[in-house]
């Protein structure tokens, strides 16, 4: 029997870039989105073209780099905003508007101030507009969870005869339980049967996200929106991989239910996104948390070594987790063995890629004895990922502090020239980035701080994540650092984001000078 394939409409791009603290530069976003095409995302929603030039210009590059997945940029019901997205994914093999209005009473008087006629009028005219650029048309009904369902139906039926192939019904405020969204999705499917693709977008206010969608699958929902690692507005979106192992692993209730995601990808997928956004799911997070696949009791231990299936649902292998920490190159390794690694982990790197990355390598693995997958990960995503180096440290000398006085001496390049400066501060780091604030002429504001080994032994790389606020008026911008010496992984850090705050300026001005931009 063929199954029905449920469409998989990924938004961390979008929706996950809104979580607070998640802003991403244009490289960030390619890197993340050729792996949600890696991972087999149907649609890939790339941003809000309108939001800012950033933002276009990372969904245009994206939808010149993806080739398998739709790209999909969001739009409110307006023309410039309909245009925007239109002309920044012209060039994608395969290209979706989705357009929205918001369709709750509480919505259409408080916020739009607009009458449910009016409503229609500007949903039809968006589509109709959108439908210039495009075939692909996704209208969402924002707040669906609290509008009307006889007002839902008629602008469906409106935007359905405008042009649009999807109908989304957002949980926009994470208010509804399961069996709610079931009724809702059903009554919906029946209606519009065959006219358009219900899909489903829940909030995880309430903890239901996941729980929503699979519910709405249930009952007619053909595309489900979802983002890596749950994040997303507020508490976040329905988290994809949640939802496609739900589906795979209870195959048995769903067995009429297939996604074309390739599930060994969702590891890596978590693992990139985490470490580019800074933001690491909890612990226990079901999946991709640290601890999805510990087991620490004794009993528990004692089923899984005379059966794994005792305490175990899922193989991490299934998801792409290699439980053994695998040993992989040497300072002897040479470049093809380096290549033929790295595309194991899936990465296609350029030729100029491949020798920034090469160069990195062999300068580990001076210091470094053993070199595991993690650290090649962290090595090669850490180099693909980092915005235009404006600034790159040269060096760093840090002082005796054991008077009492610790400071830095910090050498940086910027355009081929050099500049040498120190400074005192309360502390070795604190020191550091003051010297690098000097440097700069930027005074950039530590808003956090984390610092974790990224394999084991003491000579582990360390990897330091900083978040640094440039500017009051707007988000902190977050930077990596990797070093086997913490000092200057911490140097390296504050510098990244530095760099990543210069590489998206523009975008963050325009962004947070006009409210009205954000969704
Ligand atoms: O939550 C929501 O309603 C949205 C829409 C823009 C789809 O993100
Ligand atoms: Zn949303």
């Amino acid at each position: 029997m063929s199954k029905n394939i449920i469409k998989i409409f990924d938004t961390t791009l979008r929706d996950g870039e809104q979580s607070p603290g998640a802003s991403m530069n244009t490289e960030e976003k390619i890197q993340i989105a050729a792996q949600l095409e890696r991972l087999g995302v149907d649609i890939i929603e790339a941003g809000f073209a309108a939001a800012s030039p950033g933002d276009f210009d990372a969904i245009e590059k994206i939808a010149q780099r993806v080739k398998n997945s739709t790209i999909c940029s969001l739009a409110r019901a307006i023309d410039s905003d309909v245009k925007a997205a239109g002309d920044a994914i012209a060039n994608a093999n395969m290209k979706r508007i989705h357009t929205f209005i918001a369709t709750s009473k509480i919505h259409m008087e408080y916020k739009l101030k607009m009458t449910p006629d009016e409503v229609i009028r500007r949903a039809v005219r968006a589509v109709e507009y959108a439908r210039t650029f495009v075939d692909d048309v996704e209208f969402s009904c924002e707040d669906a969870g609290r509008s009307d369902i006889g007002f839902m139906k008629e602008i469906s039926d409106a935007v359905i005869e405008a042009g649009a192939s999807t109908i989304n019904l957002p949980d926009t405020v994470g208010f509804r339980l399961p069996f709610e969204i079931g009724a809702m999705v059903k009554e919906m499917s029946e209606y519009v049967k065959g006219r358009a693709i219900i899909s489903v977008h829940n909030h995880n206010d309430l903890g239901l996200g996941v729980a929503n969608s699979l519910e709405a699958v249930m009952n007619g929902a053909r595309q489900v929106e979802c983002t890596i690692n749950g994040l997303g507005e507020r508490a976040g979106n329905a988290a994809l991989e949640e939802i496609v192992m739900a589906l795979k692993t209870r195959s048995d209730v769903f067995s009429e239910f297939d996604t074309n995601i390739n599930t060994k990808e969702i590891y890596p997928s978590s693992r990139l996104i985490a470490s580019i956004t800074g933001i690491e799911p909890q612990p226990n997070k079901a999946i991709v948390g640290k601890n999805a696949f510990a087991h620490e009791s004794g009993i528990h231990q004692d089923g899984m070594l005379k059966h794994k299936e005792t305490y175990e649902i899922i193989r991490p292998e299934d998801i792409g987790l290699d439980m053994k920490d695998t040993l992989v190159l040497g300072k002897h390794s040479g470049r093809a063995a380096f290549k033929d690694k790295l595309s194991k982990l899936g990465f296609t790197l350029d030729d100029e890629a491949l020798n920034t990355s090469f160069e990195r390598f062999k300068i580990l693995a001076d210091r470094k004895k053993e070199i595991y997958d993690d650290d090649l990960r962290a090595l090669v995503t850490n180099e693909m990922t980092s915005a235009p180096k404006v600034f790159e440290l040269v060096s760093l000398q840090l002082m005796d502090c054991s008077n009492g006085v610790p400071s830095a001496a910090v050498s940086i390049k910027k355009d081929d020239n050099e500049i040498i400066d120190a400074s005192i501060g309360e502390g070795t780091i604190d020191a550091i980035f003051k010297t690098i604030d000097r440097i700069s002429g930027y005074a950039g504001k530590l808003e956090d701080y984390k610092v974790k080994s990224v394999s084991e032994g003491k000579d582990a790389l360390a990897s330091v994540t900083v978040k640094v606020s440039f500017n009051d008026n707007e988000p902190a911008i977050i930077g990596h650092g990797l070093n086997i010496d913490t000092m200057l992984a911490s140097a390296r850090a504050y510098i990244g984001a530095l760099n990543s705050y210069l590489s998206m300026e523009g975008k963050l001005k325009s962004r947070y000078s006009d409210s009205s931009k954000t969704v």
